[in-house]
């Protein structure tokens, strides 16, 4: 979920971006928004409350209601790209056993801060999703909301790692922008809703500043190929939950408005599991 209205974005990097490259440009802009995306978005994710909350998408889809998780009680629970760690928080505060990644410095101090009103404390690691610091089967669970997988240059990486630290059984849960929604400007208005872009145009989202280094990375995967990097990972699909847009929700998140989520879903849930 990044914030980006979309009205100016400049023009895309023509080839692809490598991982070591959107590593960088992401940690370095996530590390300079994180304040301005609390002040945006903390209240929405319960970053503020005594143990968090778990929202998994702009359309306020939470995991309180939802229950893609199944049971907590205990669970070994790894979240990938966790920011400030909202999610984690209630985890923990709801009897599993959370730990935290994120590659941003930035939006991990947020969660420090917020987990000492706190009862317990979730270990929070500074890391890439594309290399998972963890032994194998050492999860019995892993999740995520909108953190990292959208902004990999190698999700089919992301996949094999977490089927690598999942115990057998154990089940992944993750939530990236619709793969639709690629094909519309990043505009919650009217604009926001004419194709401007090929849905099969897999070249990355990127900006640059005025040296040219790549500040900002976004990877579009189609339906298909996020399908195709699950199973090629080993894992089972089970499901993929379109969550639709609540009646007389106003809420607007970047591109992600009443208006758009009246014709077309913003979000994408996959969730899957390891056999065993
Ligand atoms: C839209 S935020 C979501 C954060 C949190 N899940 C939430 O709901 O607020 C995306 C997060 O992904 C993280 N991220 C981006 N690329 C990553 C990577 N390669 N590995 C781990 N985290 C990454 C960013 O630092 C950022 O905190």
């Amino acid at each position: 979920m990044s914030d980006d209205s979309g009205e100016h974005r400049p023009p895309r990097v023509l080839g692809p971006v490598d991982s070591t490259t959107s590593d960088l440009a992401n940690r370095g802009w996530w590390d300079a928004d994180a304040d301005d995306y609390h002040d945006e978005h903390g209240a929405f994710l319960g970053v503020e409350r005594p143990g968090g909350d778990f929202v998994w998408c702009p359309e306020n889809l939470r995991e309180e209601d939802a229950g893609l998780l199944g049971d907590l009680t205990g669970r070994v629970i790894l979240e990938i790209g966790c920011g400030s760690a909202p999610c984690s928080r209630w985890l923990a505060a709801h009897g599993a056993r959370p730990v935290g990644i994120d590659l941003s410095r930035g939006m991990l101090a947020h969660g420090l801060a917020a987990m000492a009103a706190d009862e317990s404390r979730v270990p929070l690691v500074q890391a890439t999703a594309e290399y998972l610091p963890f032994a194998d089967e050492s999860f019995d669970l892993a999740c995520s909301a909108f953190g990292a997988v959208p902004f990999v240059a190698d999700s089919a990486r992301v996949m094999a790692e977490v089927a690598r630290v999942l115990r057998p059984g154990g089940r992944w849960v993750f939530a990236v922008n619709h793969p639709m929604r690629w094909m519309f400007p990043d505009d919650p208005g009217p604009a926001g809703l004419t194709v401007t872009v090929p849905y099969f145009n897999r070249t990355p989202y990127a900006e640059r500043d005025e040296t040219g280094a790549v500040t900002y990375v976004e990877h579009h995967r189609t339906m298909g190929d996020r399908i195709r990097e699950i199973r090629a990972a080993g894992l089972v699909l089970d499901d993929v939950v379109e969550p639709e847009w609540p009646d007389g929700f106003e809420q607007e998140w970047g591109q992600w408005s009443p208006l758009r989520g009246a014709y077309f879903p913003g979000t994408a849930i996959f969730c899957c599991r390891k056999p065993g």
